[in-house]
């Protein structure tokens, strides 16, 4: 295998300017840095410094002023390339899972319609995991049939979690996700998480607020001004 299959991505001095008016605001700022596959990698830093926009660029949710970025050595965006909208997509159904602050299930659903919502937007019916299984291993098997309202939060996001990982993704992208839960719940997300990465090989990618859950990672990157510090 080639050093660079090994990577599940590379960045090179991403940069990312919004523009408000005649104001820049430099949010991510040549910000380079790789990640090996089966890497637990924490985020850390203070309230605007730029982890949300350097994770949505890093997840393919967000595009960038300039710089490059390969996912599993395949660029998704140069200098002289970018991957098309379809393909952008496809990268965001089949290497990524995604898990926020906010938990964003639908309240009108149960705990199994919520996990299998991806379905409902597209089908990629060999690949899929066990939807029970995931349940199980996140502990909320009991709670199949209940509805958002009923849960409590630490369920809730790991309802959110079975969501993520219903497309067997490679890569977890996780943006203050303890971020409305107290600091037992908050523990047992990390565990989660980190359960995830040993047992099944899961890329992981943690941003946080919380300096004693940024330390389960292997390794914390500071950001500062959208700079690694
Ligand atoms: N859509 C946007 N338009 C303009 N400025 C933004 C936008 N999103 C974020 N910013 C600014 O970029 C900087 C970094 O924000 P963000 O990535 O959300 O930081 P963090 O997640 O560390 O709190 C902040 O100054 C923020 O105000
Ligand atoms: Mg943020």
């Amino acid at each position: 295998m080639s050093r660079e299959n090994n990577l599940a991505l590379e960045a090179q001095h991403l940069t990312k300017i919004y523009k408000r008016g005649a104001e820049e605001i430099v949010a991510v700022d040549d910000v380079s840095l790789t990640v090996r596959k089966g890497e637990f990698v924490s985020f850390i830093g203070p309230s605007g410094s730029g982890k949300t926009t350097l994770i949505n660029i890093l997840g393919c949710l967000d595009n960038t002023t300039s710089g490059s970025l390969k996912i599993s050595g395949e660029t998704v965006f140069s200098e002289n390339k970018c991957l098309s909208e379809s393909d952008l997509t496809k990268i965001r159904r089949q290497v990524f899972g995604y898990i926020f602050q906010k938990f964003y299930l639908v309240p009108t659903l149960t705990v199994y319609e919520n996990v299998l919502l991806p379905f409902a937007f597209f089908k990629k019916a060999e690949a899929n995991a066990d939807p029970m299984e995931i349940l199980r291993f996140l502990g909320i098997d009991k709670r199949t049939s209940h509805r958002p309202s009923e849960l409590s939060g630490g369920e809730m996001q790991r309802v959110a979690i079975a969501r993520a990982l219903i497309n067997k993704p490679e890569i977890l992208l996780a943006d203050e996700p303890t971020g409305n839960l107290d600091s037992k719940r908050s523990v047992e997300i990390g565990e989660i998480l980190k359960r995830l990465n040993e047992k099944e090989g899961l890329t992981v990618l943690l941003v946080t607020h919380n300096p004693a859950l940024a330390g389960i990672a292997h390794r914390t990157i500071s950001l500062h001004d959208g700079k690694i510090a």
